[in-house]
C-alpha cells in the first residue's frame, strides 16, 4: 500500500468515485461522473492523500486550507473532508494511516488547528477531536414582526443574487472570522462556489455605509419558507434591519427558517415573536462539528483569563508534551514544564475542549479525557473560560 498526494485532475479518478459512493445516492448515470470536473476548481489547493494498491485507489482523505478564529486569533486551520474508503477495503486501518499523515502534513505546513463534520463523533474523538456546538435553526412567522414593517431604522438594505452579492458577503464573513471565536472561512477558491452556483439571494444591512449584517437565503416556494443559511449580525440595529426585511415577506412566505449561532436567543428579539429554536444531531449525516489543536505553541497570544497551569498532553502524535500555560497577562503564554504549578494530564480531545471553551475542566475526567486535580481545574477554568464557538463554514 502506497500513500500519495494526488493532483487536481487525479481527483476525478482517485477520490471522487470513493466519495460519491460514500456520500451520494448511487449508482448514478455514468455521464454524471464527467460533471464532477466542474468541482475541480473549488478544490484546487486542497491536500488530498490516497492509499493505493496496484494503481487502485482504496481510500482518500482531504484537507481544505481554511482559517479559524480561536479565542481572538485567526489561525490557518485544516478542514478535513472527503474521508472515504473503498467498500472492500474498510476496517483495514487505511483511514488511520491516511488521516495521521494528512494532519501531520497540515500541521507542518503551519495549520495549528483542525475542524471537521464527523459521520460519528467517537471515530474522530480517537483522533483527538472534540465536539463543538451545532448551528441552531430558528423558525418564526414574518407576521409576528408586524411592528417592524413600517419602522424607520437608520440603515440601508442591499438585495441581490449571490452571483453579484458575493464580494460584499465574503468580505463580511472575513471580518467576522477576525472577530468571532470559532468562526471559520474557506480559502478564496472554495468560497467562490457561492458566486459560481448563484443559487442564493443575499441581503446585506448597511449602517453608516458599512455592512453590519448579512444573510444568504433561498425561497422554497410561494406560501412556503424563506430559508437562511446563517443569519449573520453584529449589532441589535443590524439584526432589526434584517428582521424588518423578513417582515416584509409576510404575504409571501409562511415561515422564516434561519441558521443561528448556538448562543443566540431569538425569543428575545421581539415582543410576541413566536419561535422554535432547534438543533438535531444524528449519525451519520447530521452531526455537530468537531475540532482539535495540532500545535500548542502556536496558540500563544490567545485571549484568555488569568489562570496558570501545567498540562501534560498524552497519547497523541502531534501535541504530546508538557506545557506551562500562563494567562496572567491576558494573552496566553506557552512555556515548558515547571514544577510546583497545578498540573493536569489530558489527551488531545480534552486539551482541545478547553482551548475551544466547550467543556469545563470537571467534565474531562468524566468523559475519559484525562485527570484534572481540583487545583489545576480551578486554574484551567479561569484560564480557558467557557465560550461558544460558531464554526459557520459547512464542509
Ligand atoms: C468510516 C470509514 C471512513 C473508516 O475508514 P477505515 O479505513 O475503515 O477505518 P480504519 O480501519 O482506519 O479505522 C480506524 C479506527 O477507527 C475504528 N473504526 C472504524 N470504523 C469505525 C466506526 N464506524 N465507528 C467507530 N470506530 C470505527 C477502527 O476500529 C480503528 O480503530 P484503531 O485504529 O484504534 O484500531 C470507512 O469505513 C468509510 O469509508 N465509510 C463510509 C463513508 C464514511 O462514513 N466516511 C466518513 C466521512 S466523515
Amino acid at each position: 500500500m502506497e500513500i500519495r498526494r494526488i493532483s487536481s485532475e487525479e481527483r476525478l479518478t482517485h477520490a471522487f468515485p470513493l466519495q460519491a459512493y460514500a456520500f451520494e445516492a448511487s449508482p448514478a448515470p455514468l455521464e454524471e461522473a464527467e460533471k464532477l470536473r466542474e468541482y475541480l476548481p473549488f478544490q484546487e489547493d486542497n491536500l488530498t492523500l490516497v492509499a493505493e494498491e496496484g494503481g487502485t485507489s482504496l481510500a482518500a482523505v482531504s484537507a481544505v486550507p481554511m482559517r479559524q478564529n480561536v479565542r481572538g486569533v485567526l489561525h490557518p486551520m485544516a478542514g478535513v473532508a472527503g474521508v472515504a474508503v473503498h467498500p472492500l477495503a474498510r476496517r483495514r486501518g487505511h483511514v488511520r494511516t491516511l488521516l495521521t499523515r494528512l494532519l501531520g502534513d497540515m500541521r507542518d505546513d503551519g495549520h495549528p488547528v483542525s475542524a471537521l463534520y464527523p459521520f460519528r463523533a467517537s471515530f474522530y474523538e480517537r483522533f483527538g477531536y472534540v465536539g463543538l456546538p451545532k448551528r441552531r435553526h430558528v423558525t418564526f412567522a414574518p407576521a409576528d414582526l408586524g411592528h417592524l414593517v413600517r419602522a424607520d431604522l437608520p440603515g440601508e438594505l442591499i438585495w441581490e443574487r449571490s452571483g453579484s452579492g458575493y464580494d460584499a458577503y465574503r468580505a463580511f464573513t472575513l471580518r467576522l472570522a477576525a472577530e468571532r471565536h470559532g468562526f471559520a472561512v474557506f480559502p478564496d477558491y472554495r468560497a467562490e462556489r457561492l458566486r459560481a452556483d448563484d443559487a442564493r439571494w443575499i441581503v446585506t444591512a448597511r449602517v453608516g455605509g458599512e455592512v453590519a449584517a448579512a444573510a444568504a437565503y433561498r425561497l422554497s416556494g410561494y406560501g412556503a419558507e424563506l430559508v437562511v443559511d446563517d443569519l449573520l449580525t453584529t449589532t441589535p440595529l443590524s439584526r432589526a434591519l434584517l428582521l424588518q426585511f423578513f417582515a416584509r415577506h409576510v404575504d409571501q412566505v409562511e415561515r422564516v427558517v434561519a441558521g443561528i449561532a448556538a448562543d443566540e436567543l431569538p425569543e428575545l428579539w421581539a415582543t410576541d415573536l413566536g419561535t422554535v429554536t432547534e438543533s438535531r444531531t444524528r449519525v451519520p449525516n447530521a452531526n455537530a462539528p468537531m475540532a482539535r489543536v495540532l500545535a500548542v505553541p502556536a496558540l500563544a497570544g490567545a485571549r484568555v483569563g488569568p489562570g496558570r497551569a501545567v498540562v501534560e498532553v498524552v497519547d497523541d502524535p502531534f501535541i504530546a508534551g508538557t506545557y506551562l500555560l500562563d494567562g496572567r497577562g491576558g494573552q496566553l503564554e506557552v512555556g515548558g514544564d515547571e514544577p510546583g504549578v497545578p498540573r493536569a494530564t489530558l489527551n488531545a480531545a480534552g486539551f482541545s475542549a478547553l482551548v475551544y471553551g466547550v467543556l469545563d475542566p470537571d467534565d474531562l475526567p468524566l468523559r475519559g479525557f484525562g485527570a484534572v486535580p481540583a487545583d489545576a481545574g480551578a486554574q484551567l477554568r479561569t484560564l480557558f473560560p467557557r465560550a461558544v464557538p460558531y464554526l459557520f463554514a459547512d464542509f
